[in-house]
């Protein structure tokens, strides 16, 4: 049976998959992905310099701009630092190597070492995730990050442990609001007949249904041009992914009904992890809780400066009245709350340890 190297972590031996379980994997790879997962190793010659000893590839797909690719660099040159440069982490930004869902597959099947993905594409693999999609579960950033940073928070990042997915650290992704190319959202009426992209999950499309629009999932990579040709009316995010990704040259209207609040979420394969030595693990872990801070300052800072962009490029920014959108998904909180099926019950649960949270 041919082997062929993996690309989660390089150096290990027991890090290798056959051609035949690489070919069956579910992962739906873009041209080129493999070549390029494989760039790390090409160049070695006996006479070129030691090669480090552990490279963890990690793949995302926000824009090289973006305050998370930015936190992610950071935590790259800290993992290089501590560890004399024994550790790498590479970046591939821009969905290089796949869309989130994709690099969630190649994680389990580690053959990619790390991914930072956002909360609603993990929703298809670990259930409790589909928390962060009930719209507006936190009352404010306050709630939210105490959440994050306490028991709950850290009972979410290894829920996925199971599936082989271990979650490192929060990233702020803010709120998410619509924004749309030619009608003005002021209420959830205003959506009725419009197609609006969102992520690739069961919560947002619930959301959608809710509100009144038509959910159309699509890749966040693929989404500029689905504005830019009309395949969609409209989509939902923050104001750095709105900006950075530049959809708001195609759209003209910014609606800040804020209706979630997902977190991004830096993950690494449990099978990459468990081959980590306590050293290796110690120093991975301790860059990420490190970039969390730097990321959360440079956060605050280009949201305002995003918004500012938008404006100043002639976007409308709108402050709708929240109550409206409240209202009209409390039917998605009554769904979990108190019901006797044990997969909605879970989220139910933590929906009610969530509100409890002061
Ligand atoms: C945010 C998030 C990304 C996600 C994107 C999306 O920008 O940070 O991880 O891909 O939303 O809407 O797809």
């Amino acid at each position: 049976m041919g082997k062929v190297r993996a690309f989660g972590a390089s150096d290990s031996p027991q890090a290798f998959l056959s051609r035949e379980q690489v070919s069956m994997s579910r992962c739906r790879c873009k041209a080129g992905w493999l070549l390029l997962a494989f760039a790390g190793f090409l160049g070695t010659s006996p006479a070129a310099p030691a090669r480090p000893r552990l490279v963890l590839k990690l793949g995302h797909g926000l824009p090289t701009t973006h305050a998370v690719h930015k936190a992610m660099l950071f935590m790259a040159d800290r993992v290089q630092a501590r560890s004399d440069g024994q550790m790498i982490v590479q970046v591939f930004p821009n969905e290089q190597l796949g869309n989130e869902k994709e690099c969630i597959e190649a994680l389990q099947l580690g053959y990619l070492a790390m991914t930072k993905v956002s909360s609603a594409p993990m929703e298809s693999f670990v259930n409790k995730m589909k928390v962060f999609g009930v719209p507006y579960l936190f009352r404010n950033s306050e709630h939210f990050w105490k959440v994050l940073d306490g028991p709950i928070g850290k009972e979410l990042l290894v829920a996925g442990e199971a599936k082989r997915l271990r979650g490192l650290c929060y990233y702020d992704a803010g709120a998410r609001s619509f924004y749309t190319r030619s009608r003005a959202i002021h209420s959830p009426a205003d959506l009725s007949g419009l197609k609006i992209r969102v992520q690739n999950s069961i919560m947002a499309v619930k959301m959608m249904q809710a509100m009144g629009g038509s959910a159309t999932p699509i890749p966040f990579g693929e989404l500029y041009t689905a504005l830019d040709q009309g395949v969609v009316d409209g989509a939902e995010n923050n104001a750095p992914s709105f900006v950075q990704a530049r959809h708001y040259e195609v759209c003209g209207y910014y609606t800040l009904d804020e209706h979630t609040c997902l977190p991004d979420i830096l993950m690494i394969g449990t099978r990459v992890w468990k081959k980590l030595d306590a050293e290796q693990r110690r120093i991975l872990q301790e860059a990420a809780d490190e970039s969390v801070r730097y990321q959360r300052e440079l956060w605050v800072e280009q949201e305002q400066k995003d918004l500012q962009v938008a404006r100043e490029a002639g976007v409308e920014i709108i402050r709708p009245n929240k109550q409206p959108f409240r209202e009209s998904v409390r039917p998605i909180w009554e769904e979990f709350q108190g019901s006797s099926d044990p997969k909605l019950a879970e989220i139910g649960d933590l929906i009610d340890r969530i509100q409890e949270v002061r």
